[in-house]
């Protein structure tokens, strides 16, 4: 089975004010104290489970292009000597096309970066302002070329049910990204997140023009067509790839399977003896470079996960995925799927379908996922209580 690494890099230029990841403005950046306590988590993460065979790296944050070269470097000498490789490891890195430059991204190959992900959100300058962002247009557009010149496998993040968008500007903006030619895209619609500035603006009625329930789903239901038409369909909910450019990193997560993770607020999910094991890292910065520094670890007290936790897991990722999940592995887990009525009722409803020995969500399944998950999650309490 595959292995993952992730590593949280914390920090960007400024804060989007839709976002809520675990990312934060500094003044100064101590590259040195980075390198060492990146390298000794990856150290110490890898002494618990030193034969898994790594298949992918993805740095992510924050902004993980604004971090010097050697940084990259260290972090990805570290992994490569903690574990084993596959001869096709996937090394993926976030950028922010605001701090995209051709020389940097080439420093960045050279350190063993194979894939990029760009956070473009929006070709149109008006939305771009909107959403907060600190690159326009034309930056967007260069950050891609540099990327494809520089990289065999690039992503654009787009973000689209955005304030005052048509289905037909959708349509546009859509298609006009779709010509760029990247084999990936990861295309959200806009979440308001509880903690954020547009949370804030949106209580006060300030955030209009969000488009309804309706129209967001039509807005979906385009994106599923226009993509698969031009040879990406959707793979996830939200990812769309030409056949072989699905990220294989994010697979991971989506089969429930094992990663490490490493860097403030990173999650991990590990194999200790035969039981599955979360991880999380202290998710304040500098806290975690203390507890790196002193303690010589960044992280929580682990747990081990319990039955039901893990079926829970397993069903939340999986039904995101086009492939869905093998009902095998949820007998693993300890489900017993004769009790399961509500799996039944959705497959005779049309929103999950069950073949090969795989649940899967159908296409308006996936239109109401978070529905679905919710009706089988219940069904589950009351028959495993
Ligand atoms: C961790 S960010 C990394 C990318 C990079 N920092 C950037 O913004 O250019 C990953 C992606 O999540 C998406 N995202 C973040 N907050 C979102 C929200 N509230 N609604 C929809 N998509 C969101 C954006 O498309 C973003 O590019
Ligand atoms: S969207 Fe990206 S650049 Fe903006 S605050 Fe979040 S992580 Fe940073």
């Amino acid at each position: 089975m595959a292995f993952g690494l992730y590593v949280h890099w914390p920090y960007c230029e400024s804060k989007c004010p839709y976002c809520d990841f675990n990312s934060h403005v500094a003044n100064a950046i101590d590259s040195e104290r980075w390198v060492k306590a990146y390298q000794n988590e990856i150290e110490r993460v890898a002494r618990s489970c030193p034969d898994e065979i790594l298949s992918t790296i993805f740095i992510g944050g924050g902004t993980p292009s604004l971090m010097k070269p050697e940084i990259v470097e260290a972090v990805l000498g570290a992994a490569t000597s903690a574990w084993r490789t596959t001869n096709d490891l996937e090394i993926t890195m976030e950028a922010n096309p605001g701090s995209v430059d051709a020389a940097r991204f080439r420093s960045y190959a050279s350190a063993g970066v194979n894939r990029v992900s760009l956070g473009i959100q929006s070709l149109d300058d008006t939305h771009l302002r909107l959403l907060g962002r600190k690159h326009g247009r034309d930056e967007a557009l260069a950050a891609i070329e540099i990327a494809q010149n520089t990289f065999s496998r690039v992503n654009i993040d787009l973000i689209y049910a955005r304030q005052n968008q048509t289905i037909d500007a959708w349509y546009a903006e859509l298609s006009e990204a779709i010509s760029l030619g990247t084999g990936h895209m990861s295309l959200y619609q806009l979440t308001i997140e509880d903690g954020t500035v547009f949370a804030q603006r949106h209580k006060a009625g300030h955030l209009r023009g969000l488009p309804g329930d309706d129209s967001a789903a039509d807005m979906f239901e385009l994106t599923q067509s226009l993509c698969a038409a031009a040879g990406l369909p959707a793979y996830e909910v939200s990812n769309h790839a030409r056949p072989g450019e699905e990220c294989r990193h994010n697979m991971i997560y989506w089969q429930a399977g094992r990663y490490a993770g490493v860097g403030p607020g990173a999650h991990g999910r590990i194999q200790l003896d035969k039981r599955r094991i979360a991880t999380e890292a202290i998710r304040d910065p500098g806290q975690w470079l203390r507890a790196v520094e002193e303690v010589g670890n960044g992280e929580h007290p682990e747990t081990s996960l319990t039955s039901e936790d893990q079926i829970t897991e397993t069903l939340l990722m999986g039904l995101r995925i086009n492939e869905g999940l093998p009902l095998a592995q949820l007998e693993k887990a300890g489900l017993a799927l004769n009790d399961w009525q509500s799996r039944l009722d959705l497959i005779a409803e049309g929103y999950l379908e069950a073949d090969d020995d795989r649940l899967k969500t159908t296409a308006s399944g996936r239109l109401l996922l978070n529905s679905v998950i919710g009706c089988l999650l219940q069904d589950l309490k009351t028959t495993q209580s």
